[in-house]
């Protein structure tokens, strides 16, 4: 078990069982079947404060201090809203259901940022009237739909602006956010004049640019080079009226292979803090307040889904090769990732060791599509059969976020584990529960 992809409270126990936060995978799945998200807590509110931890003591070198909006679309239930604000992050939401969740867990309205390419007129006023935090401005007309929320609702709304930096991010093309042709943000040459447009507007403050280049990067040149373009901005904006704040979003990568080598978040912030002091010394301004935006970095390497091996094929690939496909009781409707991005991950048998020689498998999901691969190549013994319990790591980020009912099957619960303890977060799907929103069926209570 690869420490990196792991989440940091896994390891076996003593009868060979993969064990998470002291709760063995057979009792995890006696009690809650498969497929189920098993969520370690600690790590995550661990890594949630290492976060905070690092770029608050890089930060405060350079005089300033820094803002942790935790990302929520890359999971979100009100459980985890709270691990985050107790921790001292706010949260980041990207629609009014995300909106409802965080409120549903009593995070106070103004610690919640709002992001968003298309915000609807009836989100921006509930936004608006539940008093929250900064709005983050993806487009012109949301100038004047927020200015107008915000006199309707006799207050002053903070507002940030979504800048497209145009920097090209090493990733997935579907996970880059700032090149040239696609819909996030402001280009960098529009951006002053829609900051003056903003701050026509009494019933709007301005705190500050933003930018998010995308997700899953490991190469911190894309983080500085877009850092550099949007000081200079920040400087010519601050020329003209203070501008307290700067938002560098998030997107730091994290493992899902032994290959992956994600950067510790302590050097990652080191880094933004020397790059965003020397070019506020060059550019002769005051660092301003920092703002992150990471979701993936702290939820995704906390979680491990827990399947149930069923059909196993040798399938003679180019008339030679055998390749063994593992079909597991899920797939693309609770991890849609590798059938997106050609995501990969990695897998282990969780209920027992064995001897036997490793071969190269495949793990598919049981839906009715050829792409619906969970782990495209690992190695797992020979002897892997029907029955066994196979463990995926570091799905936390994007999996049950992102998670769908295609060929009506039902989403699988989360559940948290901490000090040998497991408790359902968010509850699974029933049959009940997928036809209920089926408006030619009356339920008479049994759904046989
Ligand atoms: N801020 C903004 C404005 C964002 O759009 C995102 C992610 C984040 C922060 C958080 O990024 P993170 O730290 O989690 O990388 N479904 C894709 C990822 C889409 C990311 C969307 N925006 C995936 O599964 O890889």
């Amino acid at each position: 078990m690869e420490p990196t992809v792991w989440s940091r409270n896994s390891a076996r126990s003593d009868n060979g069982e993969i064990a998470i936060a002291g709760v063995k995978a057979g009792d995890l799945v006696a009690e809650f079947g498969t497929p189920v998200y098993v969520v370690d807590e600690a790590d995550a509110i661990a890594r949630a404060t290492e976060i905070k931890n690092s770029f608050d003591s890089a930060f405060a070198q350079i005089g300033t201090s820094v803002k942790v909006y935790y990302a929520g679309k890359a999971f979100l239930c009100t459980e985890v809203a709270r691990w985050m604000t107790t921790v001292g992050l706010n949260v980041d939401v990207a629609s009014a259901g995300e909106m409802a969740v965080a409120l549903a867990a009593g995070v106070d309205a103004s610690r919640l940022g709002f992001h968003g390419n298309n915000k609807s007129v009836a989100e921006i006023d509930r936004a608006v009237r539940v008093g929250i935090g900064p709005i983050v401005i993806d487009s012109a007309i949301e100038i004047e739909r927020i200015a107008a929320a915000a006199a309707r609702h006799n207050t002053v709304q903070r507002v940030r602006l979504r800048i497209n930096s145009g920097v090209h991010a090493s990733t997935h093309e579907y996970l880059a956010t700032a090149r040239e042709d696609q819909k996030f943000g402001i280009p960098l040459t529009e951006a002053e004049a829609m900051v003056a447009q903003i701050r026509s507007h009494p019933s709007l403050d301005f705190v500050g640019i933003h930018s998010h280049i995308g997700s899953q990067i490991f190469d911190t040149a894309g983080f500085a080079e877009a850092a550099r373009r949007l000081l200079e901005l920040h400087a010519r904006l601050s020329a003209v009226a203070p501008v307290p704040e700067l938002n560098l979003g998030g997107g730091f990568g994290i493992a899902y292979t032994s290959v992956d080598e994600a950067l510790p978040v302590a050097e990652l912030a080191k880094s933004l803090a020397s790059i965003v002091d020397a070019e506020c010394s060059r550019l002769g301004i005051d660092v301003p307040l920092i703002a992150i935006e990471p979701g993936r970095s702290i939820i995704g390497p906390s979680t491990t889904t827990l399947y149930t091996a069923g059909t196993i094929k040798d399938v003679l690939v180019e008339g030679e090769a055998v390749r063994k496909y593992v079909s597991v009781d899920g797939g693309m409707s609770d991890n849609l990732r590798p059938a997106l991005y050609a995501a990969e991950y990695s897998a282990r048998i969780a209920n027992r060791v064995s001897d036997v020689a490793p071969e190269l498998v495949r793990i598919a999901g049981k839906h009715c599509e050829a792409g619906d691969i969970v782990v495209r190549a690992e190695y797992l013994p020979g002897d892997v059969s029907h029955d066994d319990i196979i463990a995926v790591p570091a799905t936390g980020a994007y999996g049950w976020a992102m998670s769908n009912n295609y060929n009506y099957i039902a989403r699988p619960p989360v559940v948290a584990v901490r000090d040998a303890k497991a408790r359902i977060i968010v509850r699974g799907e029933s049959e009940e529960d997928l036809l209920s929103r089926d408006a030619g069926i009356t339920l008479s209570g049994d759904s046989e």
